[in-house]
């Protein structure tokens, strides 16, 4: 398993970090190309958990947090979907048991994102989504969605995916 980067981190990411991912979390839930009204969704990297408002409010049936970091996933436990603490690289579930899975600015950790995204969409039933989010190329002010339809099988992200770039201004933007 990959070291947790992440230990210690998780009071510190809930008031601050989290004012500027939470609106861009929500956006990448708005994007879904599925609905999630009923959704079983599986969040890795959930981190401290901003990816679980905007799932609830689009009506999810469940959610499961996964993380690398015991950290992150025990910050606010109570008010929390249960939380696995386990690598994207290697997720503990069998294939094709969600109908969604996120990852919200997760793929940009690993030195294989290829590799993280293909094991994401390996537990997403065909016809499913996986969206997630990543620090863009250029540079510390943007952010580029992801959303793919149809998983089940993907093997790149040429191959399955919509890459669409947004700026962190816009998301603070369509947060207000
Ligand atoms: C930048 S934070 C994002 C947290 C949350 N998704 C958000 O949008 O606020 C990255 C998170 O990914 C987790 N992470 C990093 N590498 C991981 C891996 N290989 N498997 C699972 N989680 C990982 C970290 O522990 C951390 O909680």
């Amino acid at each position: 398993m990959n070291a947790d980067r992440y230990a210690g981190a998780a009071a510190g990411w809930a008031s601050g970090a989290t004012l500027v991912y939470a609106p861009v979390a929500a956006l990448l839930v708005a994007r879904t190309p599925i609905p999630l009204a009923g959704a079983r969704v599986l969040d890795v990297g959930a981190g401290t958990g901003v990816c679980e408002a905007p799932l609830q409010a689009a009506g999810v049936a469940s959610v499961v947090a996964a993380d690398l970091s015991h950290d992150m996933l025990a910050w606010n436990r109570a008010n929390r979907p249960p939380g696995v603490v386990s690598d994207v690289m290697r997720l503990p579930f069998p294939g094709l048991v969600f109908d969604a899975g996120v990852a919200s600015f997760v793929l940009n950790h690993l030195t294989d994102p290829v590799w993280g995204f293909v094991e994401l969409a390996r537990v997403v039933r065909p016809g499913g989504a996986v969206l997630t989010t990543r620090n863009g190329a250029g540079g510390g002010d943007s952010a580029l969605v992801i959303v793919s339809g149809g998983s089940g099988g993907c093997e790149s992200l040429e191959g399955c995916t919509a890459a669409v770039p947004l700026s962190m201004a816009s998301a603070r933007c369509c947060r207000a």
